[in-house]
């Protein structure tokens, strides 16, 4: 039985249907994600300490920035149960958390850093749920802990500067968050499933981590093609280091 909260269901059940497609999926994008891997593995350079690797997927890969990095201790936690089984025959972490309550974190210990890769924040449906998110992984944070998360960009050049242009003109003066959200029906082995994403901008994303505590040590761009890292915002996937502050 699928107790996941209904606020999380919808990715669960998409991500149950797509866990066996997972990793050939994530090899396709793997110049972005060994990039996004590579600033968070430098910035973790003196230390991971107690590590919670939070919308894992199928584990993988926060096993490797965990075998890079040697946290003291590793957990991983996820929303779709297939994707917490694939991180429990992997055996990397010390204990995988399925995230099907409320009160699912409470053997948690606090963490001195939390990853949060690939737009998990981005299959939280609504600003106020995402704004409960995230002060949630603050909440797992030791004070001077820090969060490494990328999201999807909804000014990236590489959709088209001038859509990308229109988009910056128009989130600025008349800023709406809701303009972020996309529906749409993700097909698996043929069927259908009901799905939704966010895109953000630079500045709401600004807003949700500073209203949720965290301090923003570093923000760039890093292109979904070639991996190119880059200070300009639009230049590719939103990554942000957030501290919670000491
Ligand atoms: C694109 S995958 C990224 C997986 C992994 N972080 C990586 O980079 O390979 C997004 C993952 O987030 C999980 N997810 C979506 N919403 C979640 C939520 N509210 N809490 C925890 N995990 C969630 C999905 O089940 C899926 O495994």
């Amino acid at each position: 039985m699928n107790e996941t909260p209904g606020r999380y269901s919808e990715a669960a059940v998409v991500y149950d249907a797509f866990a066996e497609k997972y990793r050939d999926y994530s090899a396709g994008k793997a110049a972005y994600i060994s990039s996004v891997d590579n600033l968070v593995c430098d910035a973790l350079i003196n230390g991971a300490g107690a590590m919670l690797d939070y919308g894992s997927g199928d584990g993988v890969r926060g096993a490797s920035v965990a075998a890079r990095t040697r946290p003291a201790v590793f957990f991983q936690a996820d929303v779709s149960p297939e994707m917490v089984a694939r991180c429990e025959t992997l055996g990397a972490a010390e204990r995988v958390f399925l995230v099907d309550r409320a009160d699912w974190s409470e053997d948690l210990p606090p963490v001195d850093t939390i990853i949060c890769l690939w737009n998990v924040l981005g299959h939280v449906p609504g600003t106020q749920v995402r704004r409960e998110l995230l002060a949630e992984l603050f909440s797992l944070l030791k004070p001077g802990g820090r969060l490494f998360i990328d999201v999807n960009n909804r000014h990236y050049a590489g959709y088209g500067r001038l859509q990308s242009l229109w988009r910056r003109f128009v989130d600025r003066i008349s800023p709406d968050y809701a303009r972020g959200d996309v529906r749409f029906n993700w097909q698996i082995d043929g069927t259908d499933y009901p799905a939704s994403g966010h895109f953000f901008t630079p500045a709401e994303m600004r807003d949700l981590l500073t209203t949720a505590g965290f301090d923003i040590a570093s923000s760039l761009a890093v292109d979904y093609t070639t991996g190119a890292v880059s200070a300009d915002p639009t230049q590719g996937q939103l990554f942000f280091e957030a501290v919670r502050p000491g």
